[in-house]
């Protein structure tokens, strides 16, 4: 069983960006753990969100830890402007590193010793063994369960590999999170698989009563994983 703690991390993708404040507050009194950030380039995924000045901002105003996800080109030139906001999590993706590892490698590093936690996500079509350079220098793991770029996507199941040989073969023993679809009836493979990082973006923020269903994602888990 998994030593980490179940952490659910709201994905503001899915909030009123006219209400950000409004949407963390929200989500934060509703018992999320992190608060996943979703950065994209409109070039590594075909979709434009929010940059560094709108990832400090929001760390104004957060009480909890930010996990924030690039998808984006370049990390080299830009992880250095989202460290300023002392994310907990800064993600890269395997697709961009596995093009320049060594360079990776350096990225990795300079985000522990900027005070960060290293992570690395990969797409559905992309299989985790790709990983193994990287896996020394990561804390954090993150399974796309849709492709990344947009939210409100379907789960793709096929992912649930990836955890298993993760832990099974490659003997990660970091935290491993997952990202699509996530939601009351997806949660429970996924932490049966071993994940214990679980993003919902559309679950969350379109539900009634967001704690309400923060709780039932939770007890899932829970559930799934100790069973
Ligand atoms: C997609 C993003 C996700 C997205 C999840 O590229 O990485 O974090 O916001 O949204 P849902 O939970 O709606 O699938
Ligand atoms: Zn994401």
């Amino acid at each position: 069983m998994s030593p980490h703690p179940i952490r659910i991390a709201p994905s503001l993708l899915a909030a009123d960006f006219t209400r950000l404040a409004e949407e963390i507050a929200s989500v934060e009194s509703a018992g999320a753990d992190w608060l996943h950030l979703d950065v994209m380039d409109g070039h590594f995924v075909p979709n434009l969100t929010i940059g560094p000045p709108v990832v400090a901002a929001i760390a104004r105003v957060a009480t909890k830890p930010l996990d924030v996800h690039l998808m984006i080109e370049d990390p080299w030139t830009y992880a250095p402007r989202f460290l300023e906001s002392r994310p907990a999590v800064l993600t890269i993706h395997l697709e961009v590193a596995r093009r320049r590892p060594q360079e990776a490698l350096a990225l990795l590093d300079a985000i522990r010793a900027a005070g960060a936690r290293p992570g690395m996500a990969l797409n559905p079509d992309q299989d985790v063994r790709a990983l193994s350079p990287f896996l020394p220098a990561l804390d954090l793991v993150l399974v796309m369960s849709v492709f990344a770029g947009f939210g409100g996507q379907r789960f793709m199941p096929a992912v649930l590999e990836g955890p298993r040989v993760l832990r099974q073969e490659l003997g990660f023993r970091g935290e491993i999170e997952m990202d699509g679809g996530i939601a009351p009836d997806t949660i429970a493979r996924a932490a049966a698989a071993g994940v214990n990082a679980f993003v919902a973006g559309t679950a969350v923020f379109a539900a009634p009563d967001r704690a309400a269903r923060i709780a039932e994602l939770r007890a899932a888990a829970e559930s799934a994983r100790g069973a």
